[in-house]
């Protein structure tokens, strides 16, 4: 199982800028009891475990046929995706096809890049939006459905929609073109969607089982109900975050894991965490990080600069690779003793010492273990870093689940883009680039 070591947080080891094991254990029973409670039904999230796989294997077998398969969706309806690609299937369009690419941004130059390495006719495009109604993703959209259009292929040999049941644009345009579709279930928000067809269908599609990442996400799942917290290291998760920021003023939670392939789970987990508790003057801004790298660019602001940050370090015990240094260069000792020491050796014992140099410092780290990364233990962190966050916000008073402080950026860009009923925020936008100073 993930397994989580805090001794590094604690007074023990770091003193007064430690926390009391009692204070942890406190809100790590709240945190646990309000989770029992299931206070919002977004926490569906839970049972992903039970969905039908049966229509997203029989299209992931179809979508194996086409040579590109392109993604079209933002935040939690592609940060999801591009983990599991990532993780599981490192270097994935070198080796492997479909080549996969996740368009999650308007970027026009990306844009342009993709539409000039793919044909078109060997495309499926996979669309996702909980909502059907984001502007990024069906601006997108709307320029390839008409190129597939232009080019007189079939819309629905070419588009798969993977959206809300019932809601959006895409849920219309699904039903009035009988365009193929996956449902992202009714009570799952895009943050906490990764297990959901958002994600499985890519994970189907590159090769993983994606029973075993759902089975990993089952067994942290029924962890989380468990009332014997030294088994539910989620709640522990929680309260210690929690009062590091609340009691210690440790406002910053950088997420540090030592694996490039786990680079996009720090990007992941930003958003989940800052979506879900930035609210209402609340909430510990998350800093996405990657190991061994980030020694050697972020690790002397962590070490002596302003004691506002708590180290969150995502380690894997067997990277699964024997690549040994060579022994050469006898007589230099500076090369001389990397010898025989194998790449997986030097990036685990690079954490240790980071861990070390920290805690010999007095700054509060602690750390998140799996024994290996595959689809069951990369289920497993999805769903305890979801988990967690969730009973944080629970700590914290916010609910984890909306994020309204999002919505007027959105009115402001329909103002500005001429979207009826939004004419407000247009002549705002006209008064605003106006000013002077
Ligand atoms: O977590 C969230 O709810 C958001 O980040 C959404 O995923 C994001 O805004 C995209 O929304 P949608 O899937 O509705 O297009």
């Amino acid at each position: 199982m993930v397994r989580l070591d805090y001794l590094n947080l604690t007074y023990k080891e770091i003193g007064e800028v430690g926390l009391d094991i009692k204070d942890i254990e406190i809100f790590a029973k709240k945190a646990y009891e309000m989770m029992l409670k299931k206070p919002y039904k977004e926490l569906d999230f839970l049972n992903l475990h039970n969905q039908d796989l049966l229509k997203i294997k029989q299209l992931s077998s179809k979508a194996k046929d086409y040579d590109y398969f392109i993604i079209l969706g933002i935040g939690g309806s592609a940060l999801g995706p591009k983990v599991i690609l990532e993780a599981l299937s490192p270097f994935h369009n070198l080796r492997r096809k479909p080549k996969v690419f996740v368009y999650d941004n308007v970027d026009p130059v990306t844009f342009k890049n993709i539409i000039e390495i793919v044909d078109l006719k060997r495309t499926l495009i996979n669309v996702i939006s909980k909502s059907g109604t984001t502007v990024e993703t069906l601006a997108s959209f709307l320029i390839l459905w008409k190129m597939i259009r232009d080019k007189k292929l079939n819309v629905r040999q070419h588009f798969v929609f993977t959206t809300d049941p019932e809601k959006g644009s895409l849920r219309v345009l699904a039903n009035e073109y009988g365009i193929p579709t996956l449902e992202i279930p009714k009570n799952i928000v895009g943050r906490y969607s990764v297990l959901s067809p958002v994600g499985v269908f890519l994970a189907e599609i590159i090769g993983t089982e994606s029973e075993s990442l759902l089975e990993g996400a089952k067994d942290i799942s029924e962890k989380a109900l468990n009332d014997d917290l030294s088994e539910n290291s989620m709640a522990i998760f929680a309260s210690c975050t929690y009062l590091m920021d609340t009691m210690k003023g440790r406002r910053i939670l950088v997420f540090l894991p030592y694996s490039d392939r786990l680079k996009s789970l720090s990007e992941w987990f930003c958003q989940l965490w800052a979506e879900s508790l930035g609210k209402e003057g609340k909430g510990p801004t998350p800093y996405p990080s990657l190991g061994t790298t980030d020694q050697h660019s972020q690790l002397q602001l962590w070490m002596e600069g302003p004691e506002d940050k708590v180290i969150l370090f995502v380690c894997i015990e067997n990277h699964n690779s024997q690549e040994e240094i060579p022994q050469e260069f006898h007589n230099i000792e500076g090369l001389k003793y990397l010898g025989g020491h194998t790449l997986s050796e030097l990036i685990n014992i690079e954490q240790l010492a980071t861990e070390m140099a920290l805690t010999m410092s007095k700054k509060p780290n602690f750390k998140l273990v799996i024994p290996r990364l595959n689809a069951y233990y990369l289920g497993q962190l999805f769903q305890f870093l979801q988990i967690s966050t969730a009973m944080t916000g629970f700590l914290y008073n916010v609910n984890p689940f909306n994020q309204p402080g999002v919505e007027l950026g959105k009115r402001l860009t329909y103002g500005a883009m001429g979207r009826r009923g939004f004419e407000e925020e247009a002549e705002k936008i006209k008064k605003y680039l106006r000013r002077k100073i």
